[in-house]
């Protein structure tokens, strides 16, 4: 068996998966997160490692896996949460995780100290979630903590070292920092230079694949593991949850509906310039790269309705509903920005909005509009890739949007796309087990276990006449942006 570890932001999953790629047991175990103040979004990396312990245990004890069986381990990880070490590898604070907001004054530094040139060779815009402004907000606000940290990791990478005893980070991972040269897979001497950090403070990088070690002594003692288990370097949940839904080929984008949505295209090289429009991050496969854009509300559009305005509906009743309404809802606009927006607008103070109510509106037009207005948001990062000339034929639809035929059907109208589902969705632990599987040798390439473990289920096809009625409606939609804007702000 290989075991993925799929580290959450409210849980970790650990599955064990054998050879033929099936779950043969899983056990997940929750941690707590904690504000300290608005804005502040911090986790213990203590939790992180007794909770997979327990988890891994609970494989072995109730599940009855037997450790000698455990070849491999890797993982998937939370991104971008700032581990701060000492130098001995001891965590001196909480960690600030991906949705922590405190640095807006840190991004706007970075954007001002470093211009285009750090879009060039980070390819990302500095966002409050990613690890550099993290890491400038401890410089500048808890000086006596930051002069005792020797180096920082990222929250798998973290577990990965309690494990193995030892310390690496891997490359789709330490894209998120944005401290990385992404097409040189090198840390970057102008964001060190730039901001003071000395070189030793940045750690040793590995591939997703690379053996990291073996289980250590202290560690097989701790839970039950033997030492004979070989620990790989894992990736970042969006790269891992890309490999476990099979987005490895240059025609293949994800269209992903969880709390929030993604929208991620598997990269050949790192010659496509969205100049930080879209997130260009490194891919768990060496020398591959993935886009990415992110619409803050997606699930969660959908369930604030549910819980606001239906909530003793059925969910599943509520989103088949609206099949009785048509295509553009009766004339009904859904904007997700209920909490802002990440892609294309970059715009945390947006806030949504239903556009054109009437009093004909039924409950099945507002269902309908959301699930339309979600989708819509995601096309506008579509356009991004017409832009500059991305060419791809085929959507795989996961989490909330492929659990209902008709949502997969209006993604295919208003994508003007292929769309399909997996057959048995599995997610970014998935990914985890994949990767581990491709370095214990069981496969020689990713794109050889993704053919061995995931298969594609039905095909939903665009109809020309309501893709183009979508287009018209989708032009009206993006108007909004801006006619909002002015009010929301
Ligand atoms: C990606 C991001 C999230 C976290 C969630 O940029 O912030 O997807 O990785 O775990």
């Amino acid at each position: 068996y290989v075991l993925g570890v799929d580290l959450g932001t409210s849980a970790v999953k650990v599955s064990a998966v054998d050879r033929e790629g099936n779950i043969v047991a899983q056990q997940s175990f929750d941690y707590d997160l904690s504000h300290p103040k608005p804005g502040y979004s911090e986790q213990n990396p203590e939790d992180w490692v007794s909770a997979t312990t327990v988890s891994i245990v609970r494989l072995i004890l109730k599940d009855g896996l037997k450790p000698e069986e455990i070849e491999g381990i890797s993982f998937s990880g939370q991104m971008h949460g700032l581990v701060l070490l000492d130098d001995k590898n001891q965590v001196l604070r909480p960690a600030i995780l991906w949705n922590d907001t405190r640095t807006t004054p840190q991004t706007k530094e970075i954007a001002e100290k470093m211009g285009q040139e750090f879009i060039n060779v980070t390819r990302n815009v500095a966002l409050e979630g990613f690890t550099l402004p993290k890491i400038l907000w401890v410089k500048e606000n808890e000086p006596e903590i930051f002069s005792q940290a020797k180096t920082f990791v990222l929250p798998k990478d973290y577990v990965r070292y309690r494990m193995t005893g030892q310390l690496a980070m891997e490359y789709s991972d330490a894209a998120g920092t944005v401290a990385l040269d992404v097409a040189n897979k090198t840390w970057s001497k102008e964001v060190q230079e730039a901001f003071d950090l000395d070189a030793s403070f940045f750690p040793e990088l590995i591939e997703s694949i690379d053996l990291a070690g073996n289980i250590s002594d202290s560690y097989a003692l701790f839970s039950g593991l033997t030492t004979a288990t070989k620990v790989f370097g894992g990736a970042a949940d969006n790269a891992a949850g890309a490999i476990g839904s099979g987005i490895l080929q240059p025609n293949m984008v994800m269209s992903s509906i969880g709390t929030s949505g993604v929208v991620l295209k598997y990269e050949d090289n790192s010659n496509v310039d969205y100049n930080g429009r879209l997130h260009f991050f490194n891919h768990a496969i060496p020398n591959k790269f993935y886009s990415m854009g992110v619409t803050l509300a997606a699930g969660h559009s959908l369930n604030w309705y549910k819980h606001t305005f239906a909530a003793n509906d059925d969910f599943t009743e509520m989103v088949s509903s609206a099949a009785e309404s048509t295509v553009g809802a009766n004339g009904l606009i859904f904007t997700p920005y209920i909490v802002g927006e990440r892609t294309p607008y970059a715009d945390g103070d947006i806030r949504g909005s239903f556009l054109g109510v009437d009093d004909t509106h039924k409950k099945s037009d507002f269902v309908r509009s959301i699930l339309e207005g979600i989708i819509f948001s995601f096309k506008d990062i579509f356009d991004i890739y017409d832009e500059v000339g991305a060419d791809f034929d085929t959507v795989v639809s996961i989490g909330g949007g492929a659990k209902s035929p008709l949502w997969l059907q209006i993604q295919a109208d208003i994508f003007n796309k292929k769309v399909v589902s997996l057959k048995n969705e599995q997610g970014p632990g998935m990914g985890a087990a994949m990767i581990a599987a491709v370095g214990l040798g069981w496969f020689d390439t990713v794109q050889d276990a993704a053919a061995s473990f995931i298969s594609f289920g039905k095909e939903y096809l665009p109809d020309p006449a309501r893709a183009a009625q979508y287009e018209t409606v989708h032009n009206i939609y993006k108007k909004a942006y801006a006619a909002t804007a002015e009010i929301s702000h």
